[in-house]
């Protein structure tokens, strides 16, 4: 179909209604394209959407990427997946058709319209890695029967089919490793760290640490990474990844527990319980490639990220609260 203006793509973003996905959303139409959100709503919600009712260059979709899907796109962003292991271990089969079944049906309609299209992976690829910090070239320590697999092998298996139908049918694939990342409109309760922490705070409940809390996370803000999956987008056709995008910033759960407590100015107390099977003691991308092929690093200090992020908490809290 001949378009109207060069400039202005139709874009798929599928998993929009999430996290991650109604920020992209929200990029993409700054920039000035159309697009179209495709999601289930399992995880994600429309209220992450609200604010773009009505929007002339704006539709959601429900829709499940375990079915086929035709629509006319320019680009694709295949970010349906539940992310936290609350989500992905609610129903593991599904989690694994989501990965495996969403990139064959993402993957074929990227080959007929002869689009590009990016895969939102993940570094749980690379497990309980031996390596620290982890390069792309690193293989990765994953347990392929336990209960996180559904999510890293589906993952894994989604990436091995984004290579194959590259080689075997030319398509053009971005795959992103993306590493923790942090931000407003993260779910309440989905039992990941930064979430947890907040929530727990502005709650006056006790701060959970798995473990002594000595083990050490990295944390993204949301729009660095935004801007990474755009850049690398936009990257020249040869540029498939994986790249790996996260911030190479290591803290302690006690140190990030202490900031929150800190920002939040709550009097929560810090309490430990066992550490959940297969959780990685820890995790640190190698940005160096992402540094090389897009110019893109993280920008955004922890205690600003935190500082949105809370605010977004703390006025979710109150609205959800009976008055
Ligand atoms: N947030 C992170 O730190 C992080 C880290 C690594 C990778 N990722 C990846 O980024 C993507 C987005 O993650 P997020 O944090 O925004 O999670 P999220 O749960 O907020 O978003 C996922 C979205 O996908 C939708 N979805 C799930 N299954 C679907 C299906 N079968 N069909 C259609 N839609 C479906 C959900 O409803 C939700 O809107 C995921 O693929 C995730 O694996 C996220």
């Amino acid at each position: 179909m001949a378009r109207l203006y060069d400039s202005r793509k139709r874009i798929l973003v599928t998993g929009g209604a999430g996290f991650l996905g109604s920020h992209l959303v929200d990029r993409l139409l700054a920039q000035g394209h159309e697009v179209l959100a495709a999601d289930n709503l399992f995880t994600g919600t429309k209220r992450n959407l609200d604010h773009l009712h009505n929007h002339p260059r704006f539709e959601l979709m429900r829709h499940d990427v375990c079915f086929p899907l035709y629509v006319e796109v320019d680009e694709i962003y295949n970010l349906a997946c539940p992310a936290s292991p609350i989500h992905y271990q609610h129903d593991p089969v599904q989690t694994t058709k989501t990965s495996v079944h969403g990139a064959i049906n993402m993957l074929g309609l990227a080959k007929r319209l002869k689009c590009r299209i990016l895969q939102a992976s993940t570094s749980e690829v690379y497990g309980d890695p031996a390596v620290h910090p982890q390069p792309e070239s690193y293989w990765g320590n994953v347990n392929p029967i336990g209960s996180r697999s559904c999510y890293d092998e589906g993952k894994r298996c989604a990436e091995t089919l984004f290579f194959d139908y590259h080689r075997q049918h030319r398509v053009e694939i971005k795959v992103a490793r993306i590493f923790n990342t942090y931000g407003p409109r993260m779910h309440l309760r989905d039992g990941r760290v930064v979430s947890n922490f907040i929530t727990q705070a502005l709650t006056g409940e006790a701060i959970t640490l798995y473990g002594e809390g000595s083990q050490t996370r990295s944390f993204c803000y949301v729009d660095d990474l935004i801007e990474g999956l755009l850049r690398l987008m936009a990257s020249p056709e040869e540029v498939t990844g994986p790249i790996n995008f996260g911030n190479p910033v290591e803290f302690t759960m006690i140190e990030l527990a202490e900031r929150v407590l800190t920002l939040t100015r709550a009097k929560s107390k810090l309490i430990h319980q066992p550490l959940p099977a297969d959780d990685p003691r820890q995790r640190r991308p190698d940005i160096t490639l992402a540094q090389k092929t897009l110019g893109w690093e993280p920008t955004v200090s922890l205690e600003q990220g935190l500082g949105e992020t809370i605010a977004y908490f703390r006025q979710l809290i109150s609205s959800l609260s009976p008055h």
